[in-house]
C-alpha cells in the first residue's frame, strides 16, 4: 500500500530534503509552500513532487488545502509539520507583529495542518505526525523570544498528540535540528553564524538530508512504539 504524505514548507531548505526522502522510500509526497512560486515550480520539475500554495496560519486555507490534496493522491497518513519562519529580534525591540507572525506560521500553523486530517487518521487507525522543532525551542536563543516559544510549545503538542493517538496506532513526535545548512541559517549575520559553528562539536552546520532521515524513521510502520518522543540532531552542540 503506498502511503500518503504531506510536507508544509516542502519545497525548499530542511522541508524539499524531506519531500525528496519521502519520495525515494516510495511515499505519494505533497509539498506546500507559502510565497516563492519560482522556487516552488523549479522543485516540482525538478523533483515531479506536486506543490501546493497555502498559508499554514491560515485554518480555512489549510482544510481547503489539504482537501485538495486529499483527492489528488488519497487520504493523507503522514504530515510533516516542516513550516516555519523567523523575525529575529531582541526582546526589547520585538514588536507585537514579529510576536504574531512567528506564533501564527510556526505554532497554530502545526494546529491548522494536523487538526483537519486528524478525523481520517483517527478512522484509519493509522498516522504519522512529525513536527520539525528546533535546537532553540530546547535551549532558547537570544533575539528568538518568539521562535523558542513556537518550538518549545511544539514539543508540548507532540506529546500530547501522542496519549490521544496511541490507541489508534498514530504517533505524534519531534524532530529538534540544531544549526543546519538552510536559508534561515544563512540569514544569520555572517559574524554571528561563524560564532555559531564553533559552538557545535561536529564543527560544522548540519546538511537537510540528515534531517530527513530521522524523519523516514519516524514516519515509518515500524516506528509504531516511538510515540510522544525528541530526536536531537544538532551535532552535540545542546544535550536535554
Ligand atoms: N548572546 C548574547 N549577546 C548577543 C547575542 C548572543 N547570542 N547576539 C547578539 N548579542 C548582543 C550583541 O553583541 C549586541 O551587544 P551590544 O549592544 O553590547 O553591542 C546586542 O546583543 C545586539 O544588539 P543590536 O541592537 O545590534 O541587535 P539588532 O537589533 O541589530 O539584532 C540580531 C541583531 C537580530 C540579534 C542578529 O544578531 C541576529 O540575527 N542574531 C542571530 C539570532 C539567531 O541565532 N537566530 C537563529 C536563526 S537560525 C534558526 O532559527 C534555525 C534554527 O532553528 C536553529
Amino acid at each position: 500500500m503506498t502511503r500518503t504524505a504531506l510536507v508544509t514548507g516542502g519545497s525548499r531548505g530542511i522541508g524539499a530534503a524531506i519531500s525528496k526522502e519521502l519520495k525515494a522510500q516510495g511515499y505519494a509526497v505533497a509539498a506546500t509552500y507559502a510565497g516563492n512560486d519560482e522556487k516552488a515550480a523549479a522543485f516540482t520539475a525538478e523533483t515531479g513532487i506536486r506543490t501546493h500554495k497555502w498559508d499554514v496560519a491560515d485554518y480555512e486555507s489549510s482544510r481547503v488545502g489539504l482537501a485538495h490534496v486529499e483527492a489528488d493522491l488519497g487520504p493523507i497518513d503522514i504530515v510533516v509539520a516542516n513550516a516555519g519562519i523567523t523575525r529575529d529580534a531582541p526582546f526589547h525591540k520585538m514588536t507585537p507583529e514579529q510576536w504574531r507572525e512567528v506564533i501564527d506560521t510556526n505554532l497554530t500553523g502545526v494546529f491548522n495542518t494536523v487538526h483537519p486530517v486528524w478525523p481520517g487518521m483517527r478512522e484509519r487507525r493509522f498516522g504519522r505526525i512529525v513536527v520539525i522543532s528546533s535546537i532553540n525551542g530546547q535551549k532558547g536563543q537570544f533575539a528568538q523570544v518568539n521562535y523558542a516559544a513556537t518550538k518549545a510549545g511544539d514539543l508540548g503538542i507532540v506529546k500530547s498528540l501522542a496519549q490521544e493517538g496511541a490507541r489508534n496506532n498514530i504517533t505524534a513526535n519531534a524532530i529538534c535540528p540544531g544549526y543546519i545548512a538552510t536559508d534561515m541559517v544563512m540569514a544569520v549575520p555572517e559574524a554571528v553564524r561563524d560564532s555559531i559553528i564553533a559552538q557545535i562539536p561536529a564543527g560544522r552546520l548540519g546538511k537537510p538530508e540528515e534531517i530527513a532521515r530521522c524523519v523516514s524513521f519516524l514516519v515509518s510502520d515500524e516506528a509504531q512504539f516511538v510515540n510522544g518522543s525528541t530526536i536531537t540532531a544538532n551535532g552535540g552542540q545542546y544535550f536535554v
